[in-house]
């Protein structure tokens, strides 16, 4: 891809798993980039070339947009800031205990910009941030800058373990501006990514979630506070359906129906579409829950009336333990039993492990007596930072053989492809006892139970 029309220099504050692809998916546009973040750490990495998370494809990108030039890495964040024409907010916004959202790193990019900036600057709101957080961005910088600047909000909506994909090929760019010279600008940074979008048929990807409509339909200009309230609205409905879903895979246990076919049922109706309707352990991840979170806050500090969105987070919360009392069920108390575990990532793809429900699962094991022995293919390292340290009560595993060893049951948590094909023969000979509870109905329950194994799943007969 090149960048036409003269150059426009962009800095990405924030290198983590929104800022980093976003920075490398602009350097592709043939746009020069500079990366910064407060980690240093990260920095050094990143200059080194190593990407500090997994992402499918990320660290190949990264080594070619160093090699090329298009993406350089900045010690100092204020260097990047002086630099840079546009300059993209992409820190963490993490939850306070309330639910309500902590704003300092955005608030602190706010300064650095209004100190450093030195002349007209389009400032891009990428984190998820509460609604009228863009108000507060350009306040925090025009009190401390005299040069007059824009804020834009572009929410995010990659999906980790797909990002490289989802940001070179976005179903949609939200622009939230209030000023034609900041609208502008935009559409010239995002052009090169839209007139590049694959024709249908040509990406495997965009297929197989169709993503198919026209470069033409997928820019949607709105004001600043509607563009904040369309990520908080995306996020809020996909959790509704996984909680929906949920709920009617409580329903179909009571009945001896069976959710997914329900779920592909309701999904052949294109008012309804297929996707986010899987039944589980419920969504977590670093963004589901904190976003449902703080949309409710938000929304009832305004008064608006979110006793729908309460549920959903309830019926959520309440999945872990509908989860471990299947196990309860099945093996009896469970102190002193040993326990299997394949996925500790929140999703499949990715090394994150930020509110992860498997790392749920397992605390309510260890807390009743149980070990665990884990597998992940890519977030062992992770998780270890976040579990007991106690080496006899919470093995890693090499493979997921290992991790089924002398188990009582193994627990399905995160559907990672690797685990789509196992021998359920020699399973049933490494294991105490042959039990499978599919925390994501990843298995086909006719060739486990064929194999001589109990299988149990969720809203499954
Ligand atoms: N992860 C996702 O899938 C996703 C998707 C859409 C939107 N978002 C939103 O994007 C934002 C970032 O999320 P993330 O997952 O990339 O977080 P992350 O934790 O992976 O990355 C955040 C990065 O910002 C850096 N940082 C924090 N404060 C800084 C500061 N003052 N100056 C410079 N760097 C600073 C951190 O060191 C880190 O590298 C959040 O608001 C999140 O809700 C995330």
């Amino acid at each position: 891809m090149t960048a036409e029309h003269g150059s426009l220099t962009v800095g990405v504050i924030g290198l983590g798993h929104v800022g980093l692809p976003t920075a490398l998916g602009l350097a592709e546009a043939g746009w020069h980039v500079l990366g910064a973040d407060d980690d240093q750490a990260r920095v050094g990495k990143l200059a080194r070339g190593a990407a500090p998370f997994y992402e499918p494809g990320l660290g190949e990108l990264l080594g070619r947009k160093l090699a090329d030039g298009h993406f350089r890495v900045m010690a100092r964040p204020a260097d990047a800031v002086a630099e840079s024409d546009v300059l993209f907010v992409c820190v963490s916004t993490p939850p306070r205990e309330d639910g309500t959202i902590d704003l300092s790193h955005v608030k602190q990019v706010a300064e650095l910009v209004g100190r450093h900036a030195n002349g007209y600057k389009v400032v891009v709101e990428k984190s998820t941030t509460p609604v009228r957080t863009a108000d507060l961005i350009i306040q925090t910088v025009q009190q401390l800058s005299d040069h007059r600047m824009d804020v834009v909000v572009n929410p995010e909506f990659l999906r980790e373990g797909r990002a490289v994909h989802d940001v070179l090929h976005p179903d949609r760019i939200i622009l939230g501006v209030e000023s034609d010279r900041a609208r502008a600008t935009m559409e010239r940074l995002y052009r090169p990514i839209l007139d590049r979008l694959p024709a249908p048929g040509e990406c495997a990807e965009c297929e197989r979630i169709g993503r198919r409509h026209a470069a033409g339909e997928r820019l949607l200009i709105t004001d600043r506070t509607t563009a904040e309230l369309i990520k908080h609205t995306a996020n809020a409905l996909l959790a509704t359906r996984i909680s929906f879903i949920n709920m009617i895979a409580d329903f179909c246990e009571t009945t001896g129906a069976d959710v997914a076919q329900v779920a592909r049922g309701i999904g052949l109706d294109p008012r309804i579409g297929p996707h986010f309707l899987h039944a589980g352990i419920g969504y977590g991840g670093s963004c589901l829950p904190k976003d449902v979170r703080s949309f409710i806050r938000m929304a009832e500090a305004q008064g608006v009336d979110v006793s729908l969105l309460r549920a959903v987070a309830e019926i959520n919360e309440r999945r872990i333990e509908r989860f471990v009392d299947k196990l309860r069920q099945t093996l009896g108390p469970l102190s002193g039993k040993t326990i299997g575990v394949w996925g500790l990532a929140f999703k499949p793809g990715t090394d994150d492990v930020r509110d992860a429900p498997s790392l749920k699962v397992i605390s309510r094991l260890l807390a009743e007596g149980a070990t665990v022995r884990v597998h992940d293919p890519q977030a062992m390292d992770n998780a270890r930072q976040l579990l007991p340290q106690d080496s006899r009560r919470v093995e890693y595993c090499a493979s997921p053989y290992e991790a089924a060893t002398g188990a009582h049951a193994v627990l399905l948590l995160t559907e990672w492809d690797e685990y789509r094909a196992l021998d359920w023969t020699r399973l049933r000979r490494v294991m105490a006892s042959p039990v499978v509870i599919d925390g994501r109905n990843l298995f086909d329950p006719l060739d486990v139970r064929a194999a001589g194994f109990e299988y149990i799943g969720i809203g499954r007969p």
